[in-house]
């Protein structure tokens, strides 16, 4: 579809150069991973699309925090492409509410499309992939991978977060670990519980390596 295509070309543009925990191929996967979520689930196709491949067009984080500055692309682009405008409303939606930050939303209250790439988006986070994703960041911010004096475990407080020091393994339980229960679909609880195993698996082999306790 033409439409489809133009907004393959613009993300693959702006995230020409970006580190590659959002480079295209994050978008790709989270693009793909969605449709395969909609086959199950249901869900309006087009919006779930667009929503997917538009999601990380221009993070906060590197643009000054600007907040509003991906809405403005978006809404700028599909204008210019004569999409209607409640469908650019729903799109910018989805893009404005999927992040992690807003996980106390109730759940229920979010349409469906919104759903679906929020969970498909958290998938990539997790299993292998996930793994390479958390250590290429780590690498890229030159974050020790694990400090042996530092027992990592779920739900910490904010000072056990600071004496994390921020390692790699630490992000496992302050985030990765969490993500399967924060799933919205049974299509996307059922792929995340093989790639969480996977994950506790990953830890268990590098706590027996780092200690040579194998
Ligand atoms: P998202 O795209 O889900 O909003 P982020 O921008 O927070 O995620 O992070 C991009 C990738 O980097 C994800 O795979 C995430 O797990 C990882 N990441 C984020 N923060 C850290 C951290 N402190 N240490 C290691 N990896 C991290
Ligand atoms: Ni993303």
């Amino acid at each position: 579809m033409e439409l489809i295509n133009r907004t393959i070309e613009l993300v693959k543009e702006k995230l020409e150069g970006t580190e590659s925990g959002h480079d295209w191929f994050h978008i790709e996967r989270v693009w793909k991973l969605s449709l395969k979520i909609q086959e199950k689930e249901g869900g309006d196709k087009l919006i779930i699309e667009l929503a997917a491949l538009l999601h990380d067009i221009a993070d906060p984080k590197f643009h000054n925090g600007d907040e509003t500055i991906a809405s403005r692309i978006v809404n700028e682009f599909l204008t210019e492409q004569k999409v209607d405008s409640e469908t650019i409303e729903k799109v910018i939606f989805i893009i404005e509410n999927m992040s992690f930050k807003n996980r106390n939303e109730a759940p229920q209250n979010l349409p469906l499309e919104l759903k679906i790439v929020q969970d498909a988006d958290r998938l990539d986070a997790i299993g292998a992939i996930g793994i390479a994703r958390t250590f290429n960041f780590g690498g890229y911010k030159n974050n020790l991978m694990y400090h042996p004096d530092i027992e990592p475990k779920l739900n910490q407080s904010k000072e056990e977060y600071k004496k994390s020091n921020g390692t790699t393994i630490n992000h496992f339980y302050e985030k990765l670990l969490l993500l399967k229960d924060l799933l919205n679909t049974e299509t996307a609880k059922e792929i995340a519980e093989h790639r969480h195993q996977f994950m506790l698996q990953f830890l268990d082999e590098f706590y027996k390596e780092w200690n040579v306790t194998f």
